[in-house]
């Protein structure tokens, strides 16, 4: 296996990873998800607050998530240990006294942001869940417009956005409107912008010019290789959408496509984002369409780089850079190693 972090089928960079909608978990209910190769029990406590603990109880195994929520805590089904959001066994029913320090399970920092619920892939988050870079601060409203599944690594997927060749010759533009400019903003993000300009070849492209006073705008923040804001259209309204992906047991991208706006006040302020929520969300949907036929048969391999490919160098060199996550301790590839292999949380 290459030691290169860049569309690894196991490896990840650190960072925060949508596991699920907010509106998908309600108060008291506790849910198993699997994230990339971990399987999970996570809850929604009585104070609003979610937990992710790694799933197999410290005990003897059990999913956890076919236990109960009890106020803030976790009751295995099987022999009732109860599990605070920590991760450590605060109540053993048949004995009394303090539980055994082993008897923990490892716990995930979680957070919520635009509708989604996010998990930071090591013991302490390094920063918020990411923002978008014109909204930074800001509250936003957001709007869950899809999931959808790629037959590639997220890597490849958020490449799509940044492949100034294919927008020529597969969505028809004029090869001189996008030119994607990189521009590394820290250990985990990259920005890439656009400095090329609307050409004044005909009416319609001259019209779509007064929209812009400099460049197209067309500009992408990049979290962790798996999390892109896109930011677009004419100078008087901006869009902005999320593409939040994961890396499926296969190797498939999961993703999920949000639609964002800042939040206005008032009633029109409400209306008038409902409108820019629906604008956005067509454009979204359009973006998590395009190019599926590649993505269904594509092995990525760079192997013959142009000049034009330059954001694509530079995003990977960024991502190779990435620190990657402390997850594959405890991952398991399929259901089947699981029972050969299993996963004793307790010591970690
Ligand atoms: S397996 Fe969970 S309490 Fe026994
Ligand atoms: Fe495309």
């Amino acid at each position: 296996m290459s030691d290169a972090l860049f569309n690894h089928p196991r490896d990840l960079a650190q960072g925060w990873y949508w596991l699920c909608a907010s509106a998908e978990l309600r108060r008291g209910q506790v849910k198993a998800l699997r994230l990339l190769g971990r399987d999970l029990a996570v809850y929604r406590g009585e104070d609003g607050a979610v937990v992710a603990l790694d799933a197999y109880c410290a005990h003897m195994g059990a999913h956890l998530a076919e236990g109960r929520v009890e106020g803030n805590h976790l009751r295995c089904f099987f022999h009732h240990w109860r599990y605070a959001a920590d991760g450590r066994c605060d109540e053993i029913p048949c004995q009394p006294g303090t539980p055994p320090a082993k008897a923990r399970v490892r716990c995930w920092p979680t957070a919520e942001r635009y509708g989604l619920v996010w998990l930071w892939t090591g013991a302490e988050a390094a920063h918020g869940v990411p923002e978008v870079p014109e909204l930074a601060g800001m509250e936003c409203r957001s709007w869950r417009v899809s999931r959808f599944r790629k037959n590639c690594h997220p890597n490849v997927v958020l490449i799509n956005a940044i492949d100034e060749q294919h927008f020529h010759s597969v969505h028809n533009l004029p090869g001189e409107v996008l030119q994607m400019q990189p521009l590394p903003r820290g250990t985990s993000n990259i920005e890439f912008h656009n400095v090329g300009k609307v050409p004044a070849r005909n009416v319609w492209w001259r019209l779509i010019g007064r929209c812009y006073r400099n460049a197209l705008t067309y500009n992408l923040s990049y979290w962790y290789g798996s999390t892109g804001f896109v930011t677009l259209g004419p100078d008087f309204l901006h869009c902005h959408i999320l593409f939040a992906l994961r890396r499926g047991d296969a190797g498939e991208t999961q993703g999920c496509t949000v639609a964002l706006t800042r939040r206005r006040s008032g009633l029109f302020g409400a209306l008038f984002d409902r409108v820019v929520l629906a604008l956005t969300a067509a454009v979204g949907a359009y973006f998590a369409r395009g190019d599926t036929r590649v993505f269904q048969t594509i092995r990525f391999d760079l192997r013959t780089p142009i000049a034009a490919d330059r954001a694509v160098l530079a995003f990977i060199r960024h991502f190779e850079q990435q620190p990657r996550a402390d997850w594959q301790d405890g991952a398991t590839d399929t259901a089947a190693t699981r029972h050969l292999h299993p996963v004793a949380g307790a010591d970690r």
